[in-house]
């Protein structure tokens, strides 16, 4: 089959040729890729600082939706035809740029009639990062205050969402494009990062006292964010930037886990509108290296390759 992905660590994003699926093992099943997302983190993989189970020659790609085609043995809820989305990691054969996909079955969700295939591809990673920094790490509850910096990238707009879901106030930063943005899904205040007094503005806004918790989603931004959070908090960064501890906060690296059921509810709760997520460009699977340079420049949405 032909796929999108690296003949060596560290090389150019480029079309091949590999081996048709092979066939099944227990517990996996055969998904026709309509959908894969493309973020950072694909670069990350590229070269080769992000272990996904496979060495090249490799399809890149950790996230796709698509049709169950076939199923292995010992698979009981998948059936052929199943509409499903996933983060598959680690990768049983090759990653998600590629028309065929195989997958651990326990690592799909059910994908809603009502999501496009686009949305549905590319929402599995940063949802799932969305959630656990929220839920697992930072145990975020009703009334507390959470500091979302980078309120204006696909996780970081998930996450202030998220944390009103759960009853919680957001605080978030992001830069004058995504500022009424940030503001509509449910960020009390919004501040601008590049005003580099932003942590202070935000514990004045907090009477003084500093934010319950902070998700860190900016590249080198989890100190920044630190200085807002109150004696005692939480932080989570994504973007491997932990500071080292200071005034009692609990600091968490997060890396995203792979859970086909909480990706389900994730999907449920997009389907039910619940959730903001926007597609920013797509581009054809052929064209993948494009849309790599698109997630890494990182601007305005989730970038996808449509498989048709
Ligand atoms: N650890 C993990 O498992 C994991 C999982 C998912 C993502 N990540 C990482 O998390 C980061 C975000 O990913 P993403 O896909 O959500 O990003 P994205 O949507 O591509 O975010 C880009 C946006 O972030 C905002 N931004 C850039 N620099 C900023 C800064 N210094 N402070 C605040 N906001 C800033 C900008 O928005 P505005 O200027 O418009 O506000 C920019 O448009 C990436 O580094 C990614 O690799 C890690």
């Amino acid at each position: 089959m032909l796929v999108a992905g690296i003949r060596r660590w560290g090389g150019a994003v480029e079309r091949f040729e590999t081996a048709d699926p092979r066939a099944l093992r227990d517990g996996e099943v055969l998904i026709e890729v309509r959908a894969a997302g493309v973020g950072h983190w694909d670069d990350i993989v590229r070269t080769g600082e992000w272990d996904p189970g496979r060495c090249p020659p490799l399809a890149l790609g950790v996230e796709a939706a698509g049709v169950v085609r076939a199923i292995g043995a010992g698979v009981e809820r998948w059936s052929a035809g199943d509409e499903v989305t996933t983060h598959p990691l680690p990768l049983v054969d090759q990653g998600t740029w590629a028309p065929w996909l195989i997958a651990r079955g326990e690592m799909l969700a059910r994908k809603p009639a009502g999501v496009s295939w686009s949305r549905a591809g590319a929402f599995a990673v940063p949802a799932l990062t969305a959630i656990q920094v929220l839920d697992e790490a930072l145990r975020v509850g009703p009334g507390e205050t959470l500091l979302v910096n980078g309120g204006g990238s696909v996780t970081g707009g998930l996450l202030v969402s998220l944390a009103g879901l759960r009853g919680a106030r957001a605080i978030a930063t992001a830069g004058p494009a995504s500022r009424d943005r940030v503001a509509r899904i449910g960020a009390e205040s919004v501040l601008d990062y590049h005003d580099d007094n932003w942590p202070r503005d935000v514990v004045e806004l907090t009477a003084g006292r500093g934010v319950d918790a902070a998700a860190n989603v900016a590249p080198g931004g989890a100190s920044q964010a630190l200085a807002a959070v109150r004696d005692g908090g939480r932080l989570a960064t994504i973007t491997s930037d932990p500071p080292g501890p200071a005034r009692g906060i609990r600091v968490h690296s997060v890396y995203v886990r792979p859970d086909g059921p909480q990706l389900e509810l994730a999907c449920n709760a997009l389907a039910a509108g619940q959730l903001p997520f926007m597609i920013g460009a797509r581009f054809p699977l052929a064209e993948a290296r494009a849309a790599l340079a698109r997630a890494v420049a990182g601007s305005g949405g989730a970038v996808v390759l449509e498989l048709g």
